[in-house]
């Protein structure tokens, strides 16, 4: 074991004779993985849900899109080719892309879109992450029908932490829009006013029985007695965070965001858009001659209208002692859980504090014990004046905008990661992110007068392997707001979180640098802060932006742009030759 011993800088060099050393017996495959290739069919297809049918942009005629199963360790390559009159790119939510900027997908930032007619080939690894993550379209709302789940299993012959599970399921969540949603976000960017909403939620792409028209499309989860099942729950909603529950049943919570955590129990647990939670669900011992609801709501702390409706599937348990094969009965009663009212931030402060890295001699909790740089971000809504001298539908005539330390911020017309690379950034992009507000005020107070934002493309640049620690800390401009906040290439360590004004003096010493949750997204409380650290190893552009997709639009978003370190494994690799032009 002594040779594994190596400071961390030798560490990744010597990786490979150190391995050979301990586990001489390993095969090559489970050393360095295998490959997984996908090939995904970007196309229109019909798909009737709540009565009507609406030709809906898919992969591969999916809906939702096919899952990527891989092991970790694994190479994951996706030929993606567009035959949809629709720009296209695909983002793998929450792999880290360890030297793989050029893979990570979000439109305009690591990449041009995929136009009518033309493939590009997502090629990266999976390293260190095991769990449920998922992809979905980075280009404008079309993520609302584009998406799929990403399984990654521990590497052969790894078992999980936690007792191996009967069954594995994933549940999905989503939005179904009977109105087509690129139409909805552009009419809302002129209008200025919010947009529309969903017609309704969907489990696995359906609505269930809540909404008319709707009882053959439900989602049923067949079970056994006495059996443990991993439910791979993520949220695909483009603009709502969700409470769920299954009545009479209880949660353990095992995982989060491809990181696992100390199990805990639950009835309900809350997903952001962007979150991903395995959990292992216990069916009762005895088969219980009832059905039992699934359901998912939203939590909702902003002013704006929402949709507010449930979808509900069906937990079915087979009656061992029928042998027909409809062993399912219906007329069976049918229980239903309790949620959490739509606005029960206490519930949600409550669910997320109880959420900790697993933090163990095999899956250490790597927070960064001391730290480079220190930024502090404000996000939320604003305004901006309507253009033309017209009026907009916005607050008093203004439009809707949103920002980050009051940078709203606009896509360039080119990808923010080739400017950088081939040193043309003039035009693009400008490295003057303020990394503090430039005008403080009481942010969780009565609203300045002024709320306007300023429109730009500006970049936080930091070198290699910066420690970082970040504050985001919510504004009260337009009403005070749960922001899920989303980055790309890294997980957050949350350290810290609070309610009202963040104070360094007083909330410094509370951070948990032990075991705190590490994730890819996590909700900034409404009317509070919170605080993450990570380090900055991934050379590229990476994209932090909130995953409620209007506040996206709205340009509550921004980048980091993270240096070449020295080492020739510590660059940015050149971009594929395939790489979509503009
Ligand atoms: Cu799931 Cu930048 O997004």
């Amino acid at each position: 074991m002594a040779v594994c011993l190596l400071p961390s800088f030798l560490r990744t060099a010597f990786v490979f004779s150190c391995i050979m050393f301990i586990f001489p017996a390993l095969t090559e495959s489970q050393q360095t993985g295998i490959t997984r290739n996908y090939q995904f069919d970007i196309q229109k297809t019909n798909v009737t849900r709540l009565c009507e049918t609406k030709s809906i942009v898919t992969v591969n005629g999916q809906f939702p899109g096919p899952k990527i199963v891989a092991r970790e360790g694994d190479r994951v390559v996706v030929r993606v080719v567009n035959h949809v009159s629709h720009n296209i790119t695909l983002h793998w939510h929450g792999v880290r892309q360890l030297q793989s900027a050029w893979a990570d997908g979000p439109a305009y930032i690591t990449q041009c879109p995929i136009q009518k007619g033309h493939t590009y080939v997502y090629n990266f690894t999976i390293v260190g992450q095991r769990g449920t993550l998922w992809w979905h379209a980075h280009i404008s709302w079309l993520r609302a029908t584009l998406y799929g789940p990403i399984i990654i299993l521990p590497k052969l012959g790894v078992l999980y932490p936690f007792a191996k599970p009967y069954k594995e399921v994933p549940i999905i969540f989503g939005e179904w829009w009977k109105a087509d949603t690129e139409a909805v976000i552009s009419q809302a960017l002129q209008t200025g006013g919010g947009p529309n909403v969903s017609d309704a939620y969907t489990i696995n792409g359906l609505p269930g029985p809540l909404y008319n028209c709707s009882a053959k499309d439900t989602f049923k989860l067949k079970v056994k007695p006495g059996k443990t099942y991993l439910l791979r729950i993520i949220n695909a909603a483009l603009n709502d965070e969700l409470f769920f529950s299954i009545a009479n049943h209880s949660l353990t919570v095992v995982e989060v965001d491809a990181v696992y955590v100390k199990p805990f129990a639950t009835k309900t647990l809350l997903i952001t858009p962007g979150q991903t939670t395995n959990v292992l669900l216990t069916t009762h011992a005895q088969y219980p001659n009832a059905n039992f609801f699934m359901e998912a709501r939203p939590y909702v702390t902003g002013q704006g209208t929402f949709d507010n409706s449930t979808v509900a599937g069906i937990l079915e348990y087979e009656n061992p002692k029928s042998f027909s094969s409809s062993s399912f009965k219906k007329d069976l009663p049918l229980y239903k859980p309790t949620l959490p009212d739509l606005n029960d931030t206490s519930f949600a402060s409550n669910f997320s504090g109880k959420l900790k890295s697993l933090a163990n001699a095999q899956y250490p909790a790597n927070v960064p014990q001391t730290i480079d740089r220190q930024f502090f971000f404000t996000v939320g809504l604003g305004t901006e004046p309507c253009t033309h001298n017209k009026t907009c539908q916005g607050p008093n005539g203004t439009k809707f905008s949103a920002s980050v330390n009051n940078v709203s911020f606009v896509l360039p017309t080119t990808a923010l990661l080739q400017s950088h690379f081939s040193g043309k950034s003039k035009g693009v992009y400008a490295s003057t992110f303020p990394i503090i507000p430039l005008n403080p005020f009481n942010y969780t107070g009565t609203p300045p007068n002024n709320t306007f934002v300023t429109n730009d493309t500006k970049v936080l640049v930091v070198p290699f392997n910066t420690s970082v620690e970040l504050v985001m800390q919510d504004t009260s401009i337009l009403g005070v707001e749960s922001h899920p906040l989303h980055i790309h290439g890294f997980n957050f360590f949350v350290v810290g979180r609070g309610f009202g004004n963040y104070n360094p003096a007083k909330d410094q010493a509370g951070f948990n640098l032990v075991d705190p949750v590490e994730r890819n997204t996590v909700g900034v409380p409404p009317g509070g802060w919170i605080a993450v650290r990570f380090l900055a190893d991934n050379p590229g552009v990476w994209f932090m932006h909130c995953h409620l997709e209007v506040h996206t639009s709205w340009g509550l978003r921004m980048a980091w742009l993270v240096l070449n370190g020295n080492l020739p494994n510590q660059k940015l690799p050149p971009p594929p030759s395939d790489l979509p032009k503009c």
